[in-house]
């Protein structure tokens, strides 16, 4: 099968057989490897990444599914301004350690500052209920972006 979408901006075709994932075609035929897989069955969340500008498991997404969209991975949002503002943050308040879990991490974090969902550390473990992490024990991926949404917050009202 053979469908057409972007990704990070770039036209591209996907000529795989039915069956091959997202995260497999971003991989393997792009070597995009900042989508990391885990579980592969839809319940850690390394891979998620966004379709059409909503946070996606690529692991559980077809890559014939997504004729016409437009999907981004973590290096194609390296100058989002809230992104840069989450990878500082985790850089500063060390949101990470193996760093395994962080690109899906990140996707969903951006996501929850986009919709006013980040205001309070409730909300944003709630938020992350689908992505897990096996080193941090969360608390500094918790204040990481609840710092970051502090920042951006103060850079609007400037
Ligand atoms: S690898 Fe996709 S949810 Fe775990
Ligand atoms: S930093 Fe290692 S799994 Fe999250």
């Amino acid at each position: 099968m053979s469908v057409r979408f972007t990704v990070n901006g770039r036209k591209v075709s996907a000529n795989g057989e039915a069956r091959q994932s997202l995260a497999d075609f971003l991989r393997e035929s792009m070597n995009l490897t900042g989508t990391h897989l885990g579980c592969e069955h839809g319940v850690c969340g390394a891979c998620t990444i966004n379709v059409d500008g909503q946070p996606t498991r690529s692991c559980l997404t077809l890559a014939v599914a997504c004729e016409g969209s437009e999907v981004h991975t973590i290096e194609g949002l390296q100058n989002d301004r809230v992104m840069i503002a989450l990878m500082d943050s985790f850089h500063t308040h060390h949101g990470l350690q193996c760093g395994y879990c962080t690109p899906g991490m990140l996707v969903s974090a951006r996501d929850l500052i986009l919709r006013g969902k980040a205001g309070n550390d409730a909300d944003i473990r709630r938020g992350l209920a689908g992505n897990l992490c096996r080193c941090t024990g969360y608390t500094n991926i918790v204040t990481s972006i609840a710092a970051a949404a502090a920042a951006l917050a103060a850079q609007e009202a400037a």
